[in-house]
């Protein structure tokens, strides 16, 4: 079977440096908040073009901490897409906010700003924008919104790491960027992970001190924070996965090159790539009617598919909203995620694209 993602592939690739990173970290004796932790917040810095970054425990602590640290809590509402992965929503929960829910833009899977506009209020106070699959939201339409009304930006980069909008790495467009490094992410470590980056140094201090509960340097706790740290040896092993990061992201594109060439089927749609944005294709995703004929299909010929995300936010019991989103609300009845990751072969892609090709001219043949 070929799986839709694949984290072990990218191990193997690496094998040899993962494993001496993993031993230099046993060898070192020092197992929380160490050296590896330091130089990866420096090196991922580096990278984006961010003044600070903040390591932290995962992808959804990094937005808990965000909005925390910048005084984002009960009373106030943030403004979040539905169409998202959940931690998006569960984060404003667990910082004591209100999720207000705003549809997506049709192309490109991501908030629709005049959708956005349309729900500020007195108690806005942040978006969180998430780049979803791989490419930025619109950006620019954001950040005007956001001086207008004197919002917070927090960037869900979790499915982002690497791409960039008008040239500037996403993380750095908004008041903070939020990194998850769950396994199958672009940047991914072995096991959980996450990280916040800002280019401003007392925000920097805060989220420090909030993901180690609150503490000042003489470890009194100025206000009640969490214990959510970077892990030394993920921070050792995502120092090994930062260096590859660029050649992955470049496989991933070429690889969706050939899905965007060979896909020829009427009745569905690739992905749209942004003008001002590189796609990093975090995820492949096709719409489509009858996807899930279609993964029956694939799944029968030894492929596995996935759908990224099939209930919006909104319905989900644990974050109802009695509200409806038509644009949410209809992709997520017809979104398909492909198998694309680094280290699926050009010969794989063509295959997979071919059978959802034939697929395309007789549906009733493989259901
Ligand atoms: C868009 C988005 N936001 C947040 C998260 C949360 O990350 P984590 O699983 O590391 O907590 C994820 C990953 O699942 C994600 O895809």
């Amino acid at each position: 079977m070929i799986p839709c993602a694949c984290p072990e592939a990218q191990y193997l690739s690496y094998k040899d440096e993962i494993d001496a990173a993993i031993h230099r970290v046993l060898d070192s004796g020092r197992y929380i908040l160490g050296d590896e932790v330091v130089s990866f917040e420096w090196e991922f810095s580096e990278y984006l073009g961010a003044s600070f970054s903040v390591g932290c425990g995962s992808g959804t602590d990094s937005l808990v901490l965000a909005l925390r640290a910048l005084n984002i809590g009960p009373g106030d509402e943030v403004i979040v897409p539905s169409h998202t992965a959940v931690p998006t929503v569960a984060a404003v929960v667990i910082a004591g906010a209100s999720p207000v829910y705003a549809d997506i833009e049709p192309d490109y899977f991501t908030i629709d700003p005049d959708q956005v506009e349309a729900e500020c209020t007195d108690k806005t106070k942040a978006i969180i924008v998430v780049h979803l699959y791989g490419q930025a939201a619109e950006m620019d339409a954001l950040l005007d919104i956001s001086r207008r009304h004197n919002l917070r930006i927090i960037e869900d980069c979790a499915q982002a790491a690497g791409a960039s909008y008008r040239g500037k790495k996403l993380g750095t467009l908004g008041d903070v960027g939020c990194f998850s490094f769950f396994p199958t992410k672009n940047l991914g470590a072995i096991g959980d992970g996450g990280a916040v980056v800002c280019q401003d140094k007392p925000l920097a201090d805060r989220l420090r001190s909030l993901r180690q509960y609150g503490w000042d340097k003489n470890r009194i706790s100025q206000e009640p924070g969490i214990n959510s740290r970077l892990d030394e040896l993920q921070a050792a092993i995502l120092r090994v996965k930062l260096r590859h990061l660029d050649a992955d992201n470049s496989e991933r594109q070429s690889l969706a090159d050939i899905y965007n060439a060979e896909l020829e089927g009427l009745a569905l749609k690739c992905p749209v790539k942004r003008d001002a944005s590189t796609h990093v294709y975090h995820l492949y995703v096709l719409q489509l009617e009858k996807r899930d004929a279609l993964i029956a299909y694939l799944r029968k010929n030894g492929i596995a598919s996935g759908i990224h995300y099939s209930m919006p936010a909104h319905q989900m019991p644990g974050f109802f909203d009695d509200i409806q989103l038509p644009m949410t609300e209809h992709i997520a009845t017809r979104v398909v995620s492909l198998p694309l990751f680094p280290g699926l072969s050009d010969q794989q892609i063509r295959k997979i694209a071919d059978l959802v090709n034939r697929w395309e001219i007789e549906p009733s043949s493989g259901t």
